[in-house]
């Protein structure tokens, strides 16, 4: 058991370091103080997005005299457990774990709650486990609204007598999120697809049938060809809900090669998540891809910094929903971040204008 004068001490060194003026986006910081390491480990670096989150969480920690120990797991869920077993080992004061696979993450929680290591689920919900504290994330569902509306605005459907054809996609089955991504933008499709307005010539409509291990581009480029073939012949696609950039970039890719994206055969619409680069550019042409969502890493990482350092010195962070997210074990505390979505006539004012790309990154 960690002991109380280590939390005393932290606390002490807490309120000397907010004495100073430091601040999580202020300018004047004084001389760090130890405040000890806090663990973090991300997905992977395959996706920008997680490097973001990661080089954010690490910078603002900085910031109020922690260090940090910033680990990514390439995707492999019995490492990322070892991640955090090692950062037990080395004694962290406090992890932030994004899970590749919550439940798979069991003992290694077990150990930290032994040691009483405050942990906090970042951006996608660890399930099956009491040992966990607090939970940080965008509104996953509303990134889901978001990706329905998008097919139903595009497609004119209020107006527009169809049918039309859809197909769907949904993210990695060990994500907790990825249900929420494709509950969300079904509560909106469901209703077209009830009515015959939207079709599904593939009949795929349950989640198990049309999720995408590991959010693979590859997975998904293969699945849409098969598609392809299988079920559209000379019919032509209108639209396909895809929860994440690197799959809509898979997608689009198995689309053109099935001869999409000319004036005779127009690319379908198709929806993304994560504002990657090459689909903002995509986006930012015209055709195809018409919109992704945005999760300001920036804004999710001040809220996991900050929960975290109120934990530590033994204050309760705020939160806003104590309803939506149960782990399977408990109602998680959680703060829910607004996800917002970027098309065509806002990427510049968003990512730009916003700071998160340079105009550069997103020209050519
Ligand atoms: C989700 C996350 C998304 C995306 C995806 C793939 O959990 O919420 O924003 O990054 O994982 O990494």
């Amino acid at each position: 058991m960690r002991g109380t004068i280590s939390k005393i001490a932290i606390a002490m060194g807490a309120l000397m370091l907010s004495a100073a003026g430091c601040a999580v986006d202020g300018a004047a910081v004084a001389e760090p103080a130890a405040q000890g390491t806090i663990g973090i480990t991300l997905p992977t670096t395959a996706r920008p997005r997680w490097v973001k989150d990661g080089d954010n969480m690490k910078k603002q920690f900085e910031l109020l005299g922690y260090t940090t120990d910033l680990k990514y797991a390439e995707d492999d869920a019995a490492a990322q457990a070892d991640q955090v077993e090692e950062m037990v080992d080395n004694g962290v004061e406090a992890l932030i774990i994004a899970a590749i696979d919550g439940p798979l993450m069991k003992d290694a929680l077990e150990k930290a709650a032994a040691d009483d290591i405050p942990v906090i689920s970042y951006d996608r919900l660890i399930r099956g486990t009491p040992n966990v504290d607090y939970y940080a994330t965008f509104d996953n569902f509303r990134v889901g609204v978001l990706q329905g509306k998008a097919i139903v605005d595009r497609l004119k459907l209020a107006t527009a007598k169809g049918p039309f054809n859809l197909e769907l996609f949904a993210g990695s089955p060990t994500d907790n999120n990825a249900t929420f991504f494709f509950n969300g933008a079904m509560s909106v499709l469901r209703p077209h697809i009830s009515s015959g307005k939207l079709v599904l010539r593939s009949g795929k409509h349950e989640f198990a049938d049309v999720s995408t291990v590991g959010y693979e581009r590859k997975l998904a480029q293969t699945r849409m060809a098969g598609l392809l073939t299988k079920h559209y012949g000379s019919a032509p696609l209108h639209a396909v809900l895809s929860p994440l950039d690197r799959m809509s970039l898979g997608i689009t890719d198995a689309l053109k090669a099935g001869g999409y994206g000319t004036a005779a055969k127009p690319l379908p619409v198709i929806t993304g998540q994560d504002v990657e680069v090459d689909s903002v550019k995509l986006i930012a042409g015209g055709g195809g891809q018409v919109q992704t969502v945005f999760k300001d890493t920036r804004e999710l990482a001040k809220v996991a910094v900050r929960m975290t350092d109120m934990l530590l010195r033994g204050e309760t962070p705020p939160v806003n929903d104590t309803e939506q997210y149960h782990n399977g074990v408990k109602v998680m505390s959680t703060f829910l971040l607004q996800p917002v979505e970027v098309d065509k006539s806002n990427y510049q004012r968003i990512l730009v204008d916003g700071g998160y790309y340079t105009a550069e990154q997103l020209s050519g």
